[in-house]
């Protein structure tokens, strides 16, 4: 793919179902007890997988212009005929594992080449707290062995690191219990799982506390996935760092655990502002509308602390928008962003260098002066999504040429990204 500078964006824009949610829907259908219909399902390579592992433990889905799931119930899946395939997804092999720890019966899942590198002690310290008979490789890395069991026990659980995918993980793992199973989180991340479940959450001692029964029966139900704010954001930022552009995006989730990245950018001066803001099905939903003038003069800042989680997909593309903005642009306290699809402060801080960016890189974060103008480059995605997306817009405002060494990785969380970018070119 080569891209090179553009002088406007505008357009409107409806992207892709929300992920994070998509995965929750399909997995919460699995459990539940009838049919459930879902509107704006994500169609990508990564729930895609999820769609797979189910229909592989006897789930019945059917894609039509929504998504079909017949739901066995907590305790009607069916020992799968092979071992899982996550793909290259962290929520699919993480969640899934939280739900396959509570069976009676051995399973095993693992992933791509990316997944098989990525840390799972994280979920199977807590599992095996809750009794469950799990085994990683001995790096703690996929393939995960799961053997089967009666039941797991309830247990309170301070989450070591803020992730929604451990989070999230236990809380299904606490379906497949018999009491109350507590999960204490000091820092918030997504709380999709607990919205879509209607779990009771409380704050105490400024600490959230998500309860779970087990045994709870889910109710079958049609739901509506709101388009995905993480995708949306490449967008937010080419329309905040392109002169002149006007762009509309389409009911975008805008559930306050994800929306950090639009504080940061209105922090930094841009001009974004959500209109037809509404609630469906326990999320905020809204259009977003991002316009910027003949000159640019976005400045920067550190972004450290809590605010971490909330915008932990969105730092590649903010990092690309720190690069064109006023001074210095630091990220600390993300040390786990070593652990997505990709080593993202790694894949950051290259491609940054490759277009001209002096960049310092630290265990945690990066930092670096924004500059004038960007050199265009042969980036190198790592089969990063987010890597291949975010340098995709950098490439929009590069002098000379700009190629992405394998763009169709995009197809993992937004397989018609390049056909929107072109479209709003005319
Ligand atoms: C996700 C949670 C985050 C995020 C990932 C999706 C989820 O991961 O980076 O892309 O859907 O729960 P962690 O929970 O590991 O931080």
């Amino acid at each position: 793919m080569k891209l090179s500078k553009v002088k406007k964006l505008k357009g409107v824009i409806y992207p892709p179902g929300d992920k994070s949610i998509s995965h929750r829907v399909a997995l919460i259908s699995a459990l539940s007890t009838g049919e459930n219909l879902i509107e704006n399902f994500l169609i990508a390579d990564d729930t895609l997988s999820t769609l797979n592992c189910l229909k592989n433990l006897g789930v019945e889905i059917e894609l039509s212009d929504k998504l079909r799931i017949k739901g066995k119930g907590l305790k009607g899946l069916k020992k799968p005929g092979s071992v899982l395939n996550a793909g290259n997804s962290g929520t699919t092999i993480r969640l899934l594992s939280g739900i396959l720890a509570g069976q009676n019966f051995d399973s095993e899942i693992t992933g791509d080449d990316s997944l098989r590198r990525r840390p799972m002690m994280r979920i199977v310290k807590p599992l095996r707290m809750m009794g469950a008979k799990i085994e990683a490789s001995v790096d703690g890395t996929p393939p995960l062995k799961i053997f089967g069991v009666e039941k797991l026990n309830p247990i309170e659980y301070e989450l070591e690191i803020p992730s929604a995918q451990v989070k999230s993980c236990l809380i299904f793992a606490g379906l497949y219990t018999d009491g109350k199973t507590k999960i204490i989180e000091k820092i918030p991340t997504r709380d999709h799982t607990e919205r879509l479940l209607g779990l009771k959450t409380y704050l105490e001692d400024s600490k959230k506390i998500i309860e779970v029964d087990g045994g709870q029966k889910i109710e079958a139900k049609n739901y509506f996935v709101p388009n995905d704010i993480s995708s949306s954001a490449f967008f937010i930022v080419a329309g905040s760092i392109i002169p002149e552009s006007t762009l509309v995006i389409k009911n975008v989730g805008l559930n306050p655990t994800r929306t950090g990245f639009i504080d940061v950018l209105k922090r930094m001066g841009a001009n974004i502002e959500v209109e037809n803001l509404r609630e469906i099905a326990n999320e905020l939903v809204g259009d977003v509308i991002v316009r910027s003038g003949k000159d640019i003069e976005l400045k920067n800042l550190t972004l450290s602390g809590d605010i971490i989680p909330n915008i932990i997909d969105e730092i590649p593309i903010l990092a690309v928008a720190g690069a064109v903005a006023h001074g210095k642009f630091e990220v600390r306290d993300a040390v786990d962003l070593r652990n997505k699809e990709s080593d993202r402060i790694k894949a950051i801080v290259v491609n940054l260098r490759k277009m001209g960016i002096d960049v310092e890189e630290y265990e945690d974060g990066f930092a670096f002066e924004g500059v004038k103008k960007l050199k265009g480059a042969l980036i190198e995605t790592f089969n990063d999504h987010r890597i291949a997306m975010a340098f995709s817009i950098a490439g929009l405002i590069a002098d000379g040429e700009t190629i992405i060494d394998n763009p169709n990785c995009v197809t993992i969380s937004f397989p018609g990204f390049y056909d929107v970018l072109k479209n709003l070119q005319n």
